[in-house]
């Protein structure tokens, strides 16, 4: 019903509407819309009544509402069915993860405003301001190997990426396995979380974490140097709605495609959009630091580094591109 009364309410964008017109229209009571209005007041939208004239949506909130996602949104699974929105959680990745064990359905979403314990990789924390960012997870349960999980990483990567280059044309790159970079500054970070059996996943919980409007002044000292956002790069706010309906658009199209034709496609894309590839590479993990060119990615989403001495195959840890000298 809400999303029916904001549809008349957008038709008239400069003048009101009276009560009994809107209850008329939707054949329901003027006390039941005078209720919903108070609910849509409550959730962030800006309705001006007026005793004689009736309701007018004076403003919509820069607030990344259900009702306003699913007027947006042109998926069919990806945030189609559950939408959890909220103004500030620990963390979305934990939610989702409490969801998708409860049973909610692929596709599911998780969004906060803010988030007071946001979780990177590496037990790292995730810097989540309010109402400047998109820090989403999404729930898929996807019919693959729990050994082909990481690929989830992979194609998020492509598709965030290719999100960002359409709605905000800037040409930022992926750095392997799950940042988004620009100018070597990160703008992205995901992180994949799984449940499986031995032989089958029973969810993968993909968050994100995308640094839209956040000013260079809002960033700790310790980021200053290291993140950038969306708006420092083009100098003006970027629609934070107008993103993440792009970002769930492109992320079930490349899980489609991947379920549908394999992964070969994906790996293509994600070659292209690579910044890692090419460079100089230095690679902590699993006990071991070396470095060396990384050169290519194989069938499984593994970097592949040559170093002087052997060809590395690199499926965990930290990779940090070594500046050309
Ligand atoms: C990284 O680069 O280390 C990954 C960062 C992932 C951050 C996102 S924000 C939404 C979701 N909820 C979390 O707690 N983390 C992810």
């Amino acid at each position: 019903m809400r999303t029916r009364i904001l549809e008349i309410l957008r038709k008239k964008p400069e003048g009101y509407l009276s009560g009994e017109e809107i209850s008329r229209q939707l054949s329901v009571s003027r006390t039941a819309i005078w209720k919903h209005m108070q609910t849509l007041k409550q959730a962030g939208y800006e309705i001006e009544a007026h005793p004689r004239r009736g309701y007018r949506l004076k403003n919509l909130p820069d607030l990344l509402l259900p009702d306003e996602i699913r007027d947006t949104l042109n998926t069919k699974r990806v945030g189609r069915e559950k939408i959890y929105y909220f103004s500030d959680i620990a963390s979305t990745n934990n939610e989702a993860k409490r969801q998708a064990n409860l049973g909610c359905p692929e596709g599911s979403i998780i969004l906060s405003e803010a988030q007071n314990g946001g979780r990177g990789r590496l037990s790292r924390n995730w810097f989540s301001p309010s109402g400047k960012g998109i820090w989403l997870s999404v729930v898929l349960r996807p019919p693959f190997n729990p050994y082909d999980a990481p690929k989830c990483t992979l194609l998020t990567a492509v598709a965030v990426t290719k999100a960002i280059r359409r709605v905000a044309q800037v040409e930022c790159g992926i750095k392997w396995p799950n940042d988004i970079l620009y100018q070597g500054k990160k703008m992205v970070g995901i992180l994949t979380e799984m449940s499986a059996e031995i032989d089958a996943i029973n969810y993968v919980v993909i968050g994100m974490g995308i640094n839209v409007n956040i000013g260079e002044q809002d960033f700790p000292a310790e980021l200053k140097d290291i993140a950038t956002s969306l708006s420092i790069v083009v100098g003006h706010d970027i629609s934070r709605l107008t993103l993440l309906s792009a970002v769930l658009t492109e992320l079930e199209q490349a899980y489609d495609s991947v379920i549908q034709q394999g992964f070969s496609e994906m790996l293509d894309e994600w070659r292209e959009l690579s910044v890692t590839l090419g460079q100089n590479v230095n690679v902590v993990g699993s006990g071991r630091e070396f470095s060396g060119i990384a050169v290519d990615i194989d069938h499984d989403g593994a970097l592949l580094v040559q170093t002087e001495e052997a060809l590395e195959r690199v499926l965990a840890g930290d990779v940090s591109i070594r500046p050309q000298r």
